[in-house]
């Protein structure tokens, strides 16, 4: 029998088939249900897969059948992520004869044809990501369903992400650091960290799915330092870097001009000083004759002038 019709039987056509007396009601239930419907079933023994890109996944499709296989048609479609709407024929086996999609030839072929309806992908690439359907007919039977469905991710590390800065790095001014990251599934985390003097994480925009920035208003000298942007996924982490110096030399000039003019201002003012207490001096020296010289106060103006407070003004002066 088996020999006559390499088919999979179902397994309760099988027990049926085999089981004795006993537990006969359910199993002719079973049967009859089997015998009536008499309908070609398809199982995915998994309705999602993951595979990393550039690795060999298998898809699996069984079907139970209880016909002869000579007229076994089997149909993979794919509906990719990127095009939801334009379906492809990946492989088809109809009459003993297969047939690939010309994007996946070399690629992609059946392990088990024709007891299973299981597909090898090799070498998978993104595109290969998408809604996998297997429809199998295998006539005079109907199908009861005859197609299965399947989600195939393929997993893609991140790619090595792109920094920038831009803005003004003068003292007060703002710099916008952004970073994208071309490509990874799933789509990658980002996250925005400065590195020094201690490490700390910053708030991320982001600008779509893959690309995100950190503003930064009024920067100061304690903006200086090393960032770094992070996109990582399951499958690993990848980092660039910016290096913020704050030209703090630009605000350091600025006040240096202040302190100068303030020095210059202090100068004139301290000259302008000085020159008063000289010309002050000077008219005093003109105007009072007793500090300019004693000697000649006594001598010459002793005489007349200071007679009677000679010694009281020489006391109060030495
Ligand atoms: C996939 O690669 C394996 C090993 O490299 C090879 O044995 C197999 O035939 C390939 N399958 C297809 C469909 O090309
Ligand atoms: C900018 O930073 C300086 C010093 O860090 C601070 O004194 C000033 O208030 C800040 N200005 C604004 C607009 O935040
Ligand atoms: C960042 O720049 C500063 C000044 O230009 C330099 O001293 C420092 O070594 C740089 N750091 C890195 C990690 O490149």
């Amino acid at each position: 029998m088996s020999g006559q019709r390499p088919v999979w039987f179902s397994h309760r056509f099988l027990s049926a088939m085999g089981a004795p007396g006993p537990r006969t009601l359910w199993t002719l239930c079973v049967c009859f249900t089997a015998l009536r419907t008499n309908a070609l079933r398809v199982t995915m023994r998994e309705s999602a897969v993951e595979v990393v890109r550039g690795d060999f996944v298998i898809l699996p499709c069984s079907f139970f059948t209880s016909s002869p296989l000579s007229r076994l048609n089997i149909i993979w479609t794919l509906a990719p992520f990127s095009s939801p709407e334009s379906p492809i024929q990946v492989i088809v086996y109809d009459h003993g004869q297969i047939i690939e999609d010309p994007s996946l030839i070399g690629r992609v072929g059946f392990t088990g044809i024709p007891w299973s309806a299981d597909i090898m992908v090799n070498d998978t690439r993104v595109s290969d990501a998408g809604i996998y359907r297997c429809m199998v007919n295998n006539p005079p039977e109907t199908a009861d369903p005859g197609i299965g469905e399947l989600l195939l991710t393929v997993l893609v590390a991140p790619s090595l992400p792109a920094c920038q800065w831009d803005g003004n790095m003068d003292a007060g001014g703002s710099v916008t650091l952004s970073c994208s990251v071309a490509e990874g599934v799933p789509t990658p985390e980002m996250r925005w960290d400065k590195l020094n003097p201690e490490e700390i994480s910053l708030p991320i925009n982001m600008e779509g799915e893959l690309s995100g920035s950190v503003q930064i208003v009024n920067v100061s000298s304690q903006t200086s330092g090393l960032y770094r942007c992070s996109t990582s996924n399951v499958l690993g982490t990848e980092n660039c870097y910016v290096n913020l110096s704050v030209y703090s030399a630009v605000a350091g000039s600025s006040s240096g001009i202040l302190q100068g003019v303030l020095l210059t201002l202090s100068m004139s003012l301290m000259l302008l000083a000085l020159l008063v207490l000289v010309t002050w001096l000077h008219r005093t020296g003109q105007d009072g004759p007793w500090r300019v010289s004693k000697e000649e106060e006594e001598e010459e103006e002793g005489y007349n002038v200071i007679r009677y407070t000679p010694s009281l003004m020489k006391r109060s002066f030495v």
